[in-house]
């Protein structure tokens, strides 16, 4: 029997990147009728607040759009577990157990806390001070991450390519605990990589789509109105390259994400897309296209996501039955974990 599991950070509205790395093969994995299988999908808001304090207020908001968010793009309640992260506190419990098994060096080998460490400087004072003012719980994150996989006992993960890193270490870890407790008790987990290669920004192509990009037109989010949408794509940065538009993320970055953003967003393959392009004569034709695009397949979406917002008896129905559900795995998970180390 396989067990379906993936996250996504609180970070408020969706953008095209969250959509085409997680929420959208989400949506294609759970629809697949494999008998047997279970899917598990939720909101990561523990590891939300690894970056820093917010206002309460902000937080809520932030949790109840990603859920709606995630129940806008077709997410069905009735063939997946949806739910909060912070609902099953068996996620903290065992990563407590994780944490005591796992050292700081291969913590600190994690190239998203190392790139976090060098955005002061490299030279030693730098770092010194980032540890001084760093919380531990950015270090612990991917720890948590393993936590949350390993306490359903998940045998797939779907995750864009920047989580392959946490993934190894996810599977570290259930060997470790293993080996450590003479245990076969977790399952290792395989990363199912998201067909959609990493979506870049759309300011600057050499970097990813993140809802952090102080140039905000650099993200487009799922809800935005396609008048926001059509500015966002005229602003985006293309090349001087005359004539058609072709596939080179090398040669040329702007226009080969667009083109995979569309064929992320169409589900067509590359080659597809190019060829439907083919009439295009220019860059505004070509953005154009993409726009009429984005416009058409997100315009359900966002309709359905103003609905949902307004609905916050629905959302927290959807929220309380995905928490039983999933608890009811980790409670009898963690029962077993606590036996196998002696916390019983
Ligand atoms: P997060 O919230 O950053 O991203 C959620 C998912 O979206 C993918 N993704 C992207 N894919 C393509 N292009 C992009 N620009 C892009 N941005 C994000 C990510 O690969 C990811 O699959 N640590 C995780 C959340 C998490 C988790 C877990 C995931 C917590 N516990 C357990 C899987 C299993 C994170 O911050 O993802």
């Amino acid at each position: 029997n396989s067990r379906v599991f993936s996250l996504i950070q609180p970070t408020g509205k969706f953008h095209i990147g969250n959509y085409l790395g997680a929420i959208q093969s989400w949506k294609t994995l759970s629809e697949t009728e494999s008998p047997g299988t279970q899917y598990i999908f939720g909101i990561a808001d523990l590891h939300a607040i690894t970056t820093g304090v917010k206002p309460a207020g902000e937080l809520r908001s932030n949790r109840h759009e990603a859920m709606a968010g995630i129940l806008s793009c077709g997410l069905n309640p009735k063939k997946c577990i949806l739910f909060h992260q912070s609902s099953v506190p068996e996620h903290a419990e065992l990563h407590w157990y994780l944490t005591c098994l796992t050292s700081m060096g291969a913590l600190n080998r994690m190239t998203q806390w190392k790139s976090k460490a060098r955005q002061l400087g490299d030279d030693e004072s730098d770092q010194l001070k980032f540890l001084e003012h760093t919380k531990a719980g950015l270090l612990c994150y991917p720890i948590l991450q393993a936590a949350d996989i390993l306490i359903y006992r998940s045998t797939h993960v779907p995750v864009g390519d920047d989580q392959s890193q946490h993934l190894e270490m996810c599977r570290s870890v259930a060997i470790n605990f293993n080996n450590s407790y003479k245990t076969n008790f977790f399952p290792i987990p395989q990363t199912l990589l998201t067909p959609s290669k990493k979506i870049l920004s759309l300011r600057n192509p050499l970097k990813k789509m993140s809802k952090s990009d102080p140039d905000q037109s650099s993200c487009i989010y799922i809800t935005d109105a396609p008048e926001v949408i059509a500015k966002k794509i005229r602003k985006a940065t293309t090349d001087s390259v005359q004539g058609p538009v072709y596939f080179d993320p090398e040669a040329r970055p702007g226009v080969s994400n667009l083109i995979n953003i569309l064929s992320g967003v169409t589900s067509q393959s590359i080659e597809q897309v190019v060829e439907d392009l083919a009439y295009v004569k220019d860059h505004k034709q070509f953005k154009d296209h993409v726009t009429d695009v984005l416009v058409t397949e997100f315009k359900q979406q966002r309709e359905l996501f103003e609905e949902l917002m307004k609905d916050g008896v629905y959302l927290e129905k959807v929220c309380h039955e995905g928490r039983d559900k999933a608890r009811e795995i980790a409670t009898k998970n963690i029962e077993e974990v606590r036996k196998l180390i002696g916390m019983d």
